[in-house]
Order: C-alpha cells, then sequence, then structure tokens
C-alpha cells in the first residue's frame, strides 16, 4: 500500500489561506511575481503535482506556459496551439471548465508532453482565465492531485475562484508590463537617434551609462524602484544633443570656445524637450538632461548649481557619464586606459562630483569595471 503522507488542509484552512490569496493579488502589479504567486497558492490550496498557467498569445495563435511547476518541468516552456488538440487549448477556445479522472481516455488530451517529461498525467482539471469581456486570456490547469483522487466539484469551484480572484489582476498586470516596455524602446530608440551622429559606438555609451548609474545607485542604498527608474531615465541624459549642428557634434578636434558655448546649450535643449513631462521616467530624464553638467563646487553648466541643489539622479549620470567618456575614444580624443579615468573620478570629489556618490561608485567598482575588462585590454595593445 502506498501510504499518504499528504497533509490534507481543512476548510478553515482553505478559507483562511484564500483570503490572504485575494489581499496578496489585489497588491502585486508585477506579472511574473503574481502568476508565481497565484501557482504557489494554486497548488497549496488544492493540492496538485502540477500547475500551470498558460497565456493566450494571439499573434502567435498559441496558448504558453507562463507557469509550470511539477515534475520534468522546470526548464520546458510549453507551447500549444489555439487551434489544436489540447485539454487547455480546449478550455481557451470555448471557455469551459475541463474536469477529467483520466485523460488518456479523452481524445482531446495530447500525450506529447507526458512523453518528453516523463510524467504520467492521470486527472487533469482546466479553467479558463477570463478577462472583463469574458474572453479566456488563459488557462489554469492541474494535473494529478497529490491524494491520487480525481478532481472533485470542491475543487473546480475553488480553482474557478482563485482564477476570477486573480483575472482581473493579471489583465491590469499585463497591461502595465507591455506599457513599460514599449515606453522603454521608445526611449531608447529615442536615445539612439539622439546621440548617434557623434560615436559609432552610441549604444554601448549610453548601456554603459545606464549599468553604471544602476550600480551607483543601488550602492547609494536607493529603493529597487528608483534605481530601475534611474537606470532608464538615463538613457536620456544627452536628448539636447539632437539640436547641435553636425559641424560641432562631429568636429575631429578641439571645439573653439563658441563652439563650446553652442555645444553646452545641450543641455538646456534636453530641459525643453522633456519639461512638463508626467511620467516618472520622463520626469528623471528631465532633471538628468538639464543638470548633468553641472559640477558639485558650482563651476559646472548650465546654472553653477552647487552641491545639493543639483538634483541626486543628476549628480548620479554625471559620475557614470564622464566616466564612461574617458573611457571611450571621441572624435576629439583618445580613450584613457580604465586605471586612470578611475583615478581621476576619486580626485575630482568634492570638485567636480558628489563626495557620496564617488563614494558609492567606489564600492561599486569590481561591477562596473566588468564592463571594461575588454576594452583595457584593446588600449594597453594598441599603445
Ligand atoms: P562627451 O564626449 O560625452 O563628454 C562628456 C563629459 O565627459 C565632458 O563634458 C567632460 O566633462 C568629460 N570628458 C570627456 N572627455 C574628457 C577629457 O579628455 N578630459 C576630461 N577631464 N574630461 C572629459 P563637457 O566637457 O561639458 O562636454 C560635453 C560634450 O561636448 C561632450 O560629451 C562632447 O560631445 C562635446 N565636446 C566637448 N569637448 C569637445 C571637443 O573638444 N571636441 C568635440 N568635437 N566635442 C567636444
Ligand atoms: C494538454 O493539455 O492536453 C497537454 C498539456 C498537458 O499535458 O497538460
Ligand atoms: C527619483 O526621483 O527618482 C528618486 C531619487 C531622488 O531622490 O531624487
Ligand atoms: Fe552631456
Amino acid at each position: 500500500m502506498i501510504k499518504n503522507d499528504v497533509h490534507i488542509i481543512t476548510d478553515q484552512e482553505k478559507l483562511n489561506l484564500l483570503v490572504e490569496f485575494g489581499k496578496q493579488v489585489a497588491s502585486e502589479t508585477n506579472l511574473d511575481n503574481l502568476l508565481l504567486l497565484t501557482a504557489k497558492q494554486i497548488t497549496k490550496i488544492i493540492g496538485a503535482k502540477r500547475c500551470m498557467i498558460f497565456i493566450r498569445d494571439e499573434q502567435r495563435g498559441e496558448l504558453w506556459s507562463k507557469i509550470a511547476r511539477g515534475k520534468g518541468l522546470r526548464y520546458t516552456e510549453i507551447h500549444l496551439p489555439i487551434k489544436g488538440n489540447s485539454i487547455a487549448a480546449y478550455c481557451a477556445r470555448t471557455g469551459e471548465t475541463i474536469n477529467l479522472p483520466d485523460v488518456y481516455a479523452d481524445g482531446r488530451f495530447s500525450k506529447e508532453l507526458d512523453l518528453i517529461t516523463g510524467f504520467k498525467t492521470n486527472s487533469l482539471l482546466a479553467v479558463p482565465l477570463t478577462n472583463k469581456e469574458g474572453k479566456a486570456v488563459g488557462v489554469f490547469q492541474l494535473n494529478n492531485k497529490t491524494d491520487n483522487t480525481p478532481f472533485d466539484k470542491r475543487d473546480e469551484g475553488l480553482l474557478k475562484l482563485m482564477s476570477n480572484l486573480a483575472s482581473g489582476n493579471i489583465e491590469i498586470a499585463q497591461l502595465y508590463e507591455e506599457v513599460k516596455l514599449s515606453n522603454l524602446e521608445t526611449i531608447y530608440r529615442l536615445a539612439i537617434t539622439a546621440e548617434y551622429r557623434d560615436q559609432q559606438d552610441t549604444k554601448v555609451h549610453l548601456l554603459n551609462i545606464s549599468h553604471i548609474c544602476e550600480e551607483v545607485s543601488k550602492s547609494l542604498g536607493l529603493s529597487a524602484k528608483d534605481v530601475e527608474n534611474i537606470r532608464d531615465a538615463s538613457l536620456l541624459h544627452d536628448i539636447g544633443k539632437v539640436a547641435i549642428p553636425d559641424h560641432i557634434l562631429l568636429k575631429p578636434g578641439k571645439l573653439t570656445p563658441d563652439e563650446y558655448s553652442t555645444m553646452k546649450t545641450h543641455t538646456t535643449y534636453g530641459g525643453r524637450i522633456l519639461k512638463g513631462a508626467k511620467s516618472k521616467i520622463l520626469e528623471t530624464a528631465y532633471r538628468m538632461s538639464l543638470y548633468h553638467h553641472e559640477r558639485f563646487d558650482g563651476s559646472g553648466y548650465p546654472f553653477g548649481l552647487k552641491g545639493e541643489d543639483i538634483p541626486l539622479e543628476a549628480r548620479i549620470v554625471s559620475v557614470a557619464d564622464v566616466f564612461d567618456a574617458l573611457c571611450m575614444s571621441r572624435v576629439y580624443k583618445k580613450a584613457w586606459a580604465v586605471e586612470t579615468a578611475y583615478d581621476y573620478m576619486l580626485e575630482q570629489a568634492g570638485t567636480e562630483f558628489d563626495p557620496q556618490i564617488i563614494e558609492a561608485f567606489k564600492k561599486a567598482y569590481p561591477n562596473i569595471a566588468k564592463l571594461y575588462s575588454g576594452v583595457e585590454t584593446a588600449v594597453k595593445n594598441a599603445a
């Protein structure tokens, strides 16, 4: 006899878990976290060997397993054609709950996944994840109940209830992620457009700067949200360069004083472009682009602001910008050795840069230096 050592939870415990689940789900806007949380709770409350959450991808005409927990599933992303033969697809097409005590006796079940993962599905419970319009935007699927009995009416009810609790929020989180991603893509493209004229390796420069901003902000102890915001906004710090004529921006030598004055207006142009922006990321980018050439001792431009009058984001991006500019070659200068650039940054603490930010830069330096390990040898070999 197989001894059943699974703890069967009581109705009261289930109810408590459900209430807790409702609260957690309502406060989570990150889609990945939300789905993982949902899968964990479902497995706990109903008790199944496998839990999968499929998301409908209309463009590709498929369901894909955003979350797949259980034996053999760790590295498997499952893709099922919506029009094809599978229980999940049938559930998505019809919006019906499907509860099968013996899947192999049902013509709709496709055995392939069992064959690949070495898992024998016996019972299966699938409920649609429906949006406000009643359309199935995904499927919750459980395979094999932990106590080896078929899923019953109560399990069906529980899974439907949990799917309803989660669905509203899943949709919101999905929209939220999409908007975030498309925003970031737009910003990145915009930034490259602004800067591609003055360096072939603008992409590298921008990514280096955002990486340094991220590391420095983390080591300053800012919250994860602020770190992300500063990292992404930094892509736009030089957006004002769109307004600088080619003969100045691309001049392969030293600028005349007049040309340099024109060059300096890339800060105020950037400010004009981004002024009044409502999103947090563009607001941050506004302060970065306007103030990133201010210096801590008040000798910078465009306003000669001093110390903490310079917004924190701008003090951070200025450290990242100058360090990366020194390490890379420009039309007007050769690349410095990374060690020389590092020493320069430390020397300028209190004059050009905020000493607190230089401290954070020092602490984060092991992670920052990784970006330049290739550059260093290239410079040495060239010398
Ligand atoms: P960038 O090339 O991205 O440089 C950003 C900042 O890094 C510079 O701001 C400066 O603070 C620092 N930096 C870059 N190279 C050096 C260097 O060799 N020594 C030192 N001590 N610091 C350096 P800055 O000077 O306000 O320049 C702003 C932008 O103006 C530069 O951005 C670049 O696009 C342009 N620029 C500045 N000087 C020249 C030049 O002589 N010729 C040309 N063609 N462009 C220049
Ligand atoms: C199916 O739903 O028929 C295939 C996926 C699975 O084995 O759960
Ligand atoms: C932010 O505005 O993104 C947070 C950093 C700050 O305190 O300025
Ligand atoms: Fe700049």
